[in-house]
């Protein structure tokens, strides 16, 4: 058994691969083998320390997982040995073995295979409540959603899809744009050579859009803002390109605007939501609403690889590690 730590927090010259024992497993969790680990942009976050460390030292990244049931706590009813399963969970995803509660944990069903699982449980979810919870999309609305060739924006491009919503997306290549579109996105801009903000108004009147969908934060922020419509929303879900800090309330009433600054693990932290959504997932998943078909691997001891290709943005679609 063996896992992949962070020593420190810092560049990729800190993952190191060391070997673990198990700890005894509580009533109430269950050990899994992994069979895939999704690899996401908070990994990196945390890798360099972006995001705060519950200790010290010695940090074991990866939230995203899928594999088999190898045993099970005596309270546990509902998960049996044998059962394949997957969780999106803050760390410790980047290990041969792990112990997870039982309640952070949903069953996959026979159509899904664990890469797909690993793939889509944390960006799915997260696509979940971006499109239902934080901000409910109808198919009047648009939007406008950066990053569209990445992991989260290829399954939201497609959720938009079947949700009838108007998608443009942004993405940081004319190859990005083209992926993109075909994943239901209807207009995309490549925003290394375009500028966004002037397309956006081309694109819907001068009138903007309902809501932004903004995980690029520093070089888009400002602009997104400027891209909605009177009353629109702001979700911003991420700064891959580093945090945007010039926020003034007073931006807000520009356009009696909303903002929200959610994360996946409030939302997953509720047990009927987790059922609910990730049955939703699976389902758009296993009827083929939402293709997987943009899934790289690496092994799990070359994650620094992977890393280096998702800072470099290299990367679409989902990324995950195979044991
Ligand atoms: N809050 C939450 O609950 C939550 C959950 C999941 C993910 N997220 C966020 O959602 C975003 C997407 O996550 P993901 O794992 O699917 O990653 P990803 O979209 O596959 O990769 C990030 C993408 O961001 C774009 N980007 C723009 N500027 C960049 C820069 N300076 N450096 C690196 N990338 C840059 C790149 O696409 P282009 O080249 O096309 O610009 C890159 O491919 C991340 O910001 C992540 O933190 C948030």
């Amino acid at each position: 058994m063996y896992s992949i730590i962070a020593t420190q927090p810092g560049g990729i010259s800190v993952l190191q691969k060391k070997e673990f024992e198990l700890s005894e497993i509580l009533p109430n969790q269950v050990l899994i083998k992994n069979h895939s680990i999704g690899v996401n942009f908070i990994d990196i976050y945390f890798r360099k320390g972006l995001y705060p460390w519950p200790q010290e030292n010695n940090l074991v990244l990866g939230s995203e997982g899928a594999g088999i049931i190898e045993a099970v706590g005596d309270d546990v009813v509902n998960l049996r040995v044998g059962d394949r399963v997957a969780y999106a969970q803050a760390n410790n995803a980047y290990a041969t073995h792990r112990i997870l509660d039982a309640n952070l944990v949903v069953r996959i069903p026979d159509a899904i295979s664990c890469d797909q699982a690993a793939a889509a449980m944390l960006k799915g979810l997260t696509v979940r409540y971006l499109l239902k919870d934080s901000f409910e999309v109808k198919n009047h609305h648009t939007v406008l959603f950066h990053a569209a060739a990445g992991g989260v924006g290829l399954i939201a491009g497609q959720w938009m899809r079947v949700l009838g919503a108007k998608a443009i997306g942004t993405a940081g290549s004319d190859d990005k744009c083209n992926l993109a579109k075909q994943h239901g996105y209807e207009e995309t801009i490549n925003y290394s050579n375009e500028d966004f903000l002037e397309k956006i108004q081309d694109l819907t009147n001068q009138l903007g859009v309902d809501v932004v969908y903004d995980s690029v934060g520093k070089d888009t922020m400002f602009n997104s803002f400027k891209a909605l419509k009177r009353h629109g929303t702001i979700v911003s879900f991420g700064q891959s390109s580093g945090a945007y800090t010039d926020l003034q309330m007073t931006d807000l009433a520009f356009g009696s605007f909303h903002l929200t600054r959610p994360i996946l693990f409030h939302f997953y932290a509720n047990r009927n939501w987790l059922e609910n959504a990730s049955a939703e997932l699976f389902e758009l998943i296993s009827s083929e609403k939402i293709k997987l078909d943009q899934i790289t691997k690496y092994p799990l001891d070359n994650v620094a690889q992977a890393h280096t290709d998702i800072e470099n943005r290299k990367t679409t679609g989902s990324v995950i590690l195979e044991i």
